[in-house]
């Protein structure tokens, strides 16, 4: 693999679940892209980039509302569930207990933490959408190890490993074709649908 490739690899976050709705259809993904983005402990922020192609993507983008959960190193069940497939193939809560929030966006019970967001911001970055969210509600679950990118690495199960590698290779080809085109115009509308 391209020496650079992997440094940059090192720059990613630890293993989030993101969860949302939109007009009652309700879906999530996994992130490793999830970072605090306000020094301010009175008013917390969040962001992550969410490629364009994930129907998350569309369903954050029109209700504004999100979950961002932080996970402990043993919920493979979660990266399972919502982490290797689509919610166009199916509803992926399915396996997993939810509760709904102050905002209506659903969120998951079992987490290390789960904030509730609304999206205050968003910035066009090619393949993907930059979302920066203001923290309305935060709760913690079970305490444990926090699923780290590293341990994510190290501890993917053997089926899951050849899943995500064969979406991830199919995921940068796809997104190649759109990566270097910024649109600097595209300003978030705001909220157009409910959760
Ligand atoms: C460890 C890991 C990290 C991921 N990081 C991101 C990410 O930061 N942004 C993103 O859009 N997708 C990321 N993905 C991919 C999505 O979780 C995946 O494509 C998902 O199936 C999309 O589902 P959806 O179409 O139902 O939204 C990641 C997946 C894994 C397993």
């Amino acid at each position: 693999m391209d020496p650079l490739y992997l440094t940059l690899r090192t720059l990613t976050s630890p293993i989030a679940a993101i969860t949302t709705s939109s007009g009652g259809r309700r879906n999530g993904l996994v992130v490793n892209s999830a970072q605090r983005a306000s020094l301010v402990p009175t008013f917390m922020r969040v962001s992550m980039y969410i490629s364009k192609t994930n129907l998350t993507h569309d369903l954050i983008w029109d209700s504004g509302v999100f979950g961002m959960h932080l996970l402990r190193a043993d919920q493979w069940d979660v990266v399972r569930a919502l982490g290797v497939r689509s919610g166009r193939d199916g509803d992926k809560f399915a396996s997993l207990a939810l509760r709904t929030g102050q905002t209506g966006c659903p969120l998951l019970q079992d987490c290390l933490v789960a904030l509730e967001c609304r999206v205050a911001n968003t910035m066009d970055a090619g393949a993907a959408t930059f979302f920066l969210g203001d923290v309305v509600a935060a709760e913690s679950g079970t305490e444990g190890d926090v699923m780290t990118s590293d341990r994510f690495r190290k501890g993917l199960p053997d089926d899951l490993r050849v899943q995500y590698e064969a979406n991830l290779v199919r995921a940068q080809e796809e997104l190649a074709r759109i990566a270097q085109t910024v649109d600097r115009a595209r300003n978030w509308p705001g909220p157009t649908t409910r959760p």
